[in-house]
């Protein structure tokens, strides 16, 4: 696979990156996990180009980054390593939702933490997952930037952050990557936060790029989503709105058979061409979507379809709750 430069203070990576969380967390909650088929995965990735792999100690919580450690046993230098820290659950399942905590003491703790778990004496980037609205972001990332100077971080990310945010954190730091979400039908980060990185020469990693599945056609029913699965909360997949928003959906995949590729292909491409290092994370647990996935590397859509896909309508249904 092609590489790119994770901005311009982090290694070189595949253009496009594994995301890790499903494999363990949010979807499909009620089936049984078969770890040696997602450990399978991640190895296929590696093999693939698709050296960029994201966790984080919540998704689990803490079962997914003990799975990256375990897959990545002997194969860690193959992998440009990236987990969160800074949500938690309150309880001892997954539910109810997660809460940001940025207090450096919770983050020095839980940075020893995921690296046990992980198996690693580093990880090569730890993002911020949320900003704490009760902790100032510049103590959040005085603590990450400690994991640094220590050894056990290579570089720092913020997920999901404002353009004055990135602004507060960087006096404190250099800010290596952003992650967002970001897909056909999420592009609010495009007008203001993704100029802001390319100018910064920091990267940007769209999460979620295949809008959770739904932009590759794979929904076309509320019914169609696994029990126990969290799209069942969302509003975009509410059966009102889920209907509606299947045009998005059909638009993609008409766009898809006329240029010969599959519908995650074209969302992964148009995300791709939002910028020289603009990294998306697809997640997958599935073979045949890992070798999916890393074929948009290869797809290049023209300025009319660039242009087609741009004028998609607005989705039905906020992106949360
Ligand atoms: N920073 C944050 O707050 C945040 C939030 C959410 C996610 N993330 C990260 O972003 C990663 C990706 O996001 P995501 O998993 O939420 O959403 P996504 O990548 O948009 O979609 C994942 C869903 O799409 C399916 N899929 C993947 N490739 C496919 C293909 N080629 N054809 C058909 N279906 C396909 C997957 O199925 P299978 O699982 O059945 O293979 C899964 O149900 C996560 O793994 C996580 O690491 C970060």
């Amino acid at each position: 696979m092609r590489t790119t430069a994770l901005g311009s203070k982090g290694p070189e990576v595949g253009v496009v990156g594994l995301g890790c969380m499903g494999m363990s967390y949010g979807y499909d909650m009620s089936t049984q996990r078969d770890e040696d088929a997602s450990v399978a995965v991640i190895h296929q990735a590696l093999d693939l180009g698709m050296t960029f792999l994201d966790t984080a100690d919540v998704y689990g919580p803490y079962t997914n980054e003990q799975l990256i450690g375990r897959a990545l046993r002997g194969h860690r230098d193959r992998a440009v390593l990236a987990t969160k820290v800074g949500m938690v659950h309150h309880g001892s399942d997954a539910s109810p939702r997660p809460m940001p905590n940025g207090s450096p003491d919770h983050i020095r703790r839980s940075v020893d933490e995921s690296l046990r778990r992980l198996d690693t004496d580093h990880v090569d980037l730890y993002y911020l997952h949320r900003v704490d609205p009760e902790v100032p972001i510049e103590e959040s990332v005085g603590a990450l930037a400690e994991a640094v100077s220590a050894g056990k971080a290579r570089h720092i990310g913020l997920s999901e952050v404002t353009v004055e945010q990135i602004e507060r954190a960087q006096s404190v730091h250099p800010i290596t990557a952003v992650q967002s979400e970001l897909s056909l039908w999420t592009r609010d980060w495009t007008r203001e936060v993704l100029p802001h990185c390319q100018e910064q020469g920091i990267a940007f990693v769209p999460y979620s790029p295949l809008g959770k599945g739904f932009l590759t056609g794979r929904f076309t029913s509320f019914d169609e989503l696994p029990q126990d699965d969290f799209r069942r909360g969302l509003a975009r997949f509410q059966q009102d709105a889920l209907r509606q928003n299947l045009a998005l959906a059909d638009k993609v995949k008409q766009i898809a058979g006329r240029i010969g590729a599959t519908p995650a292909q074209v969302a992964l491409a148009w995300v791709l061409a939002q910028g020289e290092h603009v990294i998306p994370i697809p997640g997958t647990k599935t073979p045949k979507y890992l070798h999916d996935n890393a074929g948009a590397a290869d797809v290049e859509l023209t300025s009319a379809d660039l242009a087609e896909l741009d004028a998609l309508p607005v989705p039905t249904g906020g992106r949360y709750f």
